[in-house]
């Protein structure tokens, strides 16, 4: 090898990292790198490594016994809403998912689409006849946080508490040292009472229908349902702002696709797909532990060391897809990674295609004209290890009425 690696998470490699990807994949795919936090990991930026390590059960998800405080993964200490499905291996995790599985079903989210759509018109009334909007702010970041408040129960009054609890989570909103945690803290109380309630006076809500779910007699405890709640929130909304704001974004840098779309809105479903590929919203899966020493992609990775399987990279593997750095809304046979894989597979793909889809095609047919505001190259985006967006997305467009044709 002759060229050293790029320099990894910089801000450059932040508004672009897929030529530092395309770089690894080609000279080292599997990676030990130093994280901005200072901890040593293994990036897997193939995508048959990355497919079979995902689904690799000497890869542990539990960060019990191996986290230090640089993952950022809260240990054993904050147990309680932290031992949620992405923190856990067989069995729990297998008992976990069954019993979730019960009560969030692709039908619950079927019968959900009429309310995604009304949100989602709501919110292209607020600044349809401006003329300019910040996708972000109007668009992208309210609709997942209403909509999963919605879907889980929480009553109406309370939401507004939920969207600034979660825009601090996603450091979005602009708040004082300690307001994550802050933050964390009001929601796990909120979720405590909101269950003990629930409890008492169930509705046909998802948090009822969790403290309901049974899977031969069991059930879950009181604080394995705020410890799902939670998972469903937080797994829930930050990917699907980025979902959408990646998603939109894309199709603005693309006119012609985007057209191809506006005029043929049957696309969508292959189009949300094609741009989880392109630029989706989880650039890294979350952390994985080795249990024991292991072989990925020719590397030995000895026990104990943590593995993050790069989406992103997999994504864009020329070996698994034709013209990787190409936007074809029409891809066929696109086995994306950008849900995972394995049995931490993503719990919420039916919800996130569907808010995907309504949002992506009511915002091209209500807004047809919708132009970037700015030049790509001042955007900024959000810094964080595992997902990719935008902090915020100006557009303009011809201004019209605000009730939906
Ligand atoms: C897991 C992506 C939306 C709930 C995952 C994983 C990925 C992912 C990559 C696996 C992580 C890993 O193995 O390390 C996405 C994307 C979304 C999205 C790209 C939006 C476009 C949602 C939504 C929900 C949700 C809307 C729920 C409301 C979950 C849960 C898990 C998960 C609960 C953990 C499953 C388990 O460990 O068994 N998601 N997700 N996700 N996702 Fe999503």
């Amino acid at each position: 090898m002759t060229a050293e690696p790029p320099a990894l998470f910089s801000r450059e490699f932040a508004s672009d990292p897929y030529p530092a990807y395309a770089w690894l994949r080609e000279h080292a795919p599997v990676h030990r790198t130093t994280l901005p936090s200072g901890v040593e990991a293994w990036l897997v930026t193939r995508y048959a490594d990355a497919r079979q390590a995902l689904a690799d059960p000497r890869l542990s998800k539990n960060p019990t016994r191996h986290a230090s405080d640089k993952t950022g993964i809260p240990g054993e200490r904050s147990a309680g809403l932290m031992t949620h499905l992405l923190n856990i291996d067989p069995p729990d995790h297998t008992r976990l998912r069954r019993l979730v599985s019960k009560a969030f079903t692709p039908r619950t989210v079927a019968e959900f689409a009429p309310r995604v759509q009304e949100l989602t018109d709501r919110l292209i009334d607020g600044f349809a006849a401006r003329g300019e909007a910040d996708l972000i702010h109007e668009f992208a970041f309210p609709l997942p946080i209403y909509a999963i408040c919605d879907l889980l129960g929480v009553p109406a009054e309370d939401q507004d508490d939920f969207r600034d609890w979660a825009g601090m989570m996603i450091h979005h909103g602009k708040g004082p040292r300690g307001g994550v945690a802050r933050s964390v803290k009001k929601m796990r109380a909120y979720l405590a009472e909101l269950i003990h309630r629930k409890r008492d006076a169930p509705g046909d809500d998802l948090i009822s229908g969790l403290i309901r779910a049974s899977d031969h007699g069991e059930h879950l405890t009181e604080n394995e349902a705020a410890a799902m709640a939670f998972i469903l929130l937080f797994a829930g909304f930050e990917t699907t702002v980025n979902l959408i704001g990646n998603g939109v974004y894309q199709l603005l840098r693309h006119p012609a696709e985007k057209d191809r779309l506006a005029a043929a809105p049957e696309l969508l479903p292959p189009a949300v797909e094609e741009l989880l590929r392109y630029d989706g919203p989880v650039e890294l899966a979350t952390w994985r532990f080795a249990t024991a020493p292991l072989e990925i992609g020719g590397e030995h990775i000895p026990a104990g060391d943590p593995v993050l399987v790069v989406l992103a990279a997999a994504d864009r593997d020329p070996a698994r897809f034709t013209d990787p750095d190409t936007l074809d809304l029409t891809r066929r046979d696109n086995q994306h990674l950008g849900y995972g894989h394995g049995i931490h597979y993503c719990l919420g793909a039916p919800l996130a295609r569907l808010e995907g889809q309504t949002a992506i095609g009511t915002l091209l047919r209500r807004v047809p004209d919708l132009r970037l505001a700015a030049d790509p190259a001042e955007l900024r985006w959000r810094g964080g290890l595992i997902m990719r967006g935008l902090r915020t997305l100006p557009v303009e467009f011809t201004p019209r009425e605000s009730t939906p044709s």
